[in-house]
């Protein structure tokens, strides 16, 4: 050969090493089970925000995020897209947990890793069959243990110094506002926040207990029905979230009450205008759910799945009790 040849060849060489390696673009299928929902909003779009601060000059993400609508058939021709569109990674907000295993199977067979979050299909020390599906290198849940939530909201009235026995008749008397019931998330709730105060001994009476389906108007609708049909006798409202406690607390506003001095009210989220109320004394007191630990988790678990490592089966991020002493650090800045 000869040497200009050679030369040529060299340089052509060298300048290819040189040329920055193209960025690789990973597609990033993200179905959420309702847009409409105070928290999930916070959370996709912090989900969003971090993934794209994680972009690199060799990582880009290609994200589409598409709103179930809560109708499960409406998800699954989603998911079925997803699949046909060629996504690298699935991140799952199930309109139903009874629809998991469906689900999740389809997606597994396309060998697509999938990260579940907020709606965890069964507890983990629930069915077998679903830790089966889990035990799978390429799926994962990525969530909060909502039993720790309920028993938070039970502890925020039983530190209460009259612990939300306002008429002083030795028991606390609530209504009871519930999410989806479907949701674990809910079940728990409803559960653990009653269990936190009879495991410490406190008599209760439950006046109420109702489905909200995490929706305001709906929470108020409840609360409004039950504050004129029981009136005074109602010392405490346990809603499952923020969304109904707002609903609750424009209902108590209505019905001539005051939180703090005639009436308890709690809910889970710590939704900004929540941790608000808390502060001003309109709410006693909520949990914050951490949408923000929980989506960098989430996306963090997606990342691991698209270096083709190995999921741990469950990702936990742990509620916080926000009170009138510590709410200030709860605020949005
Ligand atoms: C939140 C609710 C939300 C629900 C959606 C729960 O963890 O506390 O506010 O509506 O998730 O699944």
């Amino acid at each position: 050969m000869k040497k200009s040849m050679l030369f040529v060849l060299a340089l052509v060489f060298v300048l290819a090493c040189a040329l920055p390696a193209a960025a690789e673009t990973y597609k990033v299928g993200v179905a959420i089970y309702q847009f409409d929902d105070n928290f999930m909003t916070l959370y996709r779009n912090e989900l969003e925000k971090y993934m794209k601060s994680l972009e690199t000059d060799d990582m880009k993400f290609d994200i589409t995020i598409v709103d179930g609508k809560n109708d499960m058939a409406e998800q699954s021709n989603q998911i079925d897209n997803f699949i046909t569109q060629g996504m690298d990674v699935i991140i799952l907000n199930l309109v139903q947990t009874s629809s998991a295993d469906a689900i999740i199977d389809k997606i597994v067979e396309n060998e697509i890793p999938l990260i579940l979050i907020n709606r965890e299909p069964l507890g983990d020390d629930g069915d077998e069959s679903y830790k089966g599906i889990l035990d799978n290198a390429t799926v994962c849940y990525v969530g909060a243990d909502a039993r720790q939530s309920g028993s938070m909201q039970g502890a925020l009235i039983a530190d209460l110094e009259n612990h939300g026995d306002l008429n002083g008749d030795g028991k606390i008397s609530y209504i009871m506002i519930e999410g989806d019931p479907e949701n674990i998330d809910a079940q728990y709730r409803t559960q653990f926040s009653i269990k936190y105060l009879t495991d410490n001994g406190f008599e209760v009476e439950e006046l109420d207990d109702q489905v909200g389906n995490w929706a305001q108007a709906k929470g108020q609708e409840i609360a409004a029905n039950d504050l004129s049909k029981f009136g005074d006798a109602i010392e405490v409202i346990f809603c499952n979230n923020d969304a109904m406690a707002l609903g609750a607390a424009a209902a108590i506003q209505a019905a001539g009450r005051e939180v703090g001095k005639d009436i308890y009210l709690v809910g889970v989220d710590a939704l900004n205008e929540c941790v608000q109320m808390v502060i001003d004394g309109t709410m006693t007191g909520t949990v914050k759910n951490d949408e923000v630990g929980q989506s960098h988790a989430a996306v963090d678990a997606a990342i691991v799945a698209l270096k083709g490592e190995e999921l741990q089966n469950y990702y936990w991020v742990d509620y916080v009790k926000v009170t009138a002493e510590n709410a200030e650090n709860f605020l949005a800045k």
